[in-house]
């Protein structure tokens, strides 16, 4: 059987390259190769304890079958005085959903708005997934660049001129991944002051990394910051990052109650409701406080510095300090036309991330993945031993270039 049998949608999404990545480093692995990965969108820390055993008590207790497909009603609650207390946003019950990731909440949301040729906005560079949910929904992507030397955020200007008549959504994703870009409360304000104007935009706010922000009271969330945009934003976030609880697939979001009830129709035809035992879980999370978080972020600070040390030593690359999420976006445009030890030229950054995970054994990601080259992706959120050594080796390569 071949790929013609593939239905167009699918000819048109890519593979995530974050999947692809983490593939090669676990075949690299099991091939015997010590291979330290940087490649990868989480952090290292454990789940804290007192989420683990409410998992743990959820199972013991026979909390094991079908719930409401947004999520039980205890989790609903969570979720609804997680978004008064920490964001200002003031949901009903119908204006929450939980889904198994903030990733199949996107998706869902863009699969029931977007229509054959709807454009949604992407400020670029991007989270991965983006594009190719907008693809799979057989939407079009309007990639804006956004400049480095503007700390990588959406200008007002470019949104203004990226909106049109097929335009159906803007993704704004902050801190963002894979810059680290936090927009403060009065850069949300500018682009809301144009969102106002078309009123028919709907905007997601990906908010994911919301608690990863080493300025303090940075953090700020579009719906929050102009209430007149409350009914068109979609407002997501989950336990991923914040709780260190990737593998548990537990997301949500708060938006119009239309929206959030189409969402759980696709939701209800294809995956139900996210796992029981993870919403338990998740209720504790959301209920007991962030109080782990100040070690945590002392942790990333301390990791920030020694992959900042070291990028900013290389000859050849070069990165501003990221205020959000854990991962540095290294500008490699210094290294781009070098020689590797074996003749070849690097050309490109998918060159350069391929060299440094075939000499130094580190895998990184090439900009090109999230729309932005040449740059190198690297994600510091593993144990400062390995970080360390990592540096050393991405050094060592560096230097062995001509
Ligand atoms: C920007 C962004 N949004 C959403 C997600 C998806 O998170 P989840 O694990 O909740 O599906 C990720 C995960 O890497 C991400 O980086």
């Amino acid at each position: 059987m071949s790929t013609e049998l593939l239905a167009p949608r699918l000819r048109r999404a890519r593979p995530s390259p974050t999947a692809a990545i983490s593939d090669q480093v676990r075949a690299l692995t099991a091939a015997g190769q010590d291979v330290i990965n940087l490649g990868e969108g989480e952090l290292d820390f454990e789940t804290p304890a007192h989420i683990k055993q409410a998992g743990v008590d959820a199972i013991v207790q026979g909390d094991t079958k079908y719930t409401a497909v947004s999520g039980t009603a205890a989790l609903k609650n969570a979720i609804i005085a997680k978004f008064g207390r920490e964001n200002g946003l003031h949901y009903a019950p119908e204006e929450v959903i939980a889904g198994s990731g903030a990733k199949q909440l996107i998706f869902n949301a863009l699969l029931a708005t977007v229509a054959a040729g709807d454009e949604v906005i992407i400020p670029a560079p991007y989270w991965v997934s983006y594009p190719d949910m907008v693809a799979l929904a057989e939407g079009e992507s309007r990639l804006v660049p956004c400049a480095e030397d503007r700390g990588w955020k959406l200008r007002p200007a470019d949104l203004a001129a990226a909106i049109g008549a097929k335009t159906r959504w803007l993704i704004l994703n902050s801190p963002n991944n894979p810059t680290g870009a936090v927009y403060s409360r009065a850069e949300l304000q500018e682009l809301a002051a144009v969102l106002l104007d078309h009123p028919r935009v709907l905007v997601m706010a990906d908010d994911i990394y919301e608690h990863i922000c080493h300025a303090p009271g940075e953090f700020a969330t579009l719906a929050q910051v102009e209430p007149r945009l409350r009914d068109r934003v979609l407002t997501v976030n989950g336990v991923s990052k914040g709780y260190s609880m990737t593998g548990w697939r537990l997301g949500y979001a708060g938006g119009p109650a239309w929206l959030v009830a189409a969402m759980q129709i696709l939701q209800s035809q294809s995956t139900s409701n996210p796992s029981s035992i993870s919403q338990a879980a998740t209720v504790a999370a959301l209920e007991q406080g962030l109080d782990f978080m100040d070690d945590w972020m002392a942790t990333l600070a301390r990791r920030r510095a020694i992959i900042m040390d070291c990028v900013n030593a290389i000859d050849g690359l070069d990165a501003a300090e990221p205020p959000g999420a854990f991962y540095v976006f290294a500008n490699c445009s210094g290294i781009i036309g070098k020689k590797t030890p074996a003749g070849a030229t690097l050309a490109s950054d998918g060159d350069v991330a391929a060299y440094l995970l075939d000499a130094a054994h580190v895998a990184t990601l090439q900009g090109s993945a999230f729309g932005a080259s040449p740059y190198l992706r690297i994600a510091y959120a593993i144990d400062d031993r390995r970080l360390i050594e990592a540096c050393e080796r991405i050094t060592r390569a560096c230097r062995a270039l001509r």
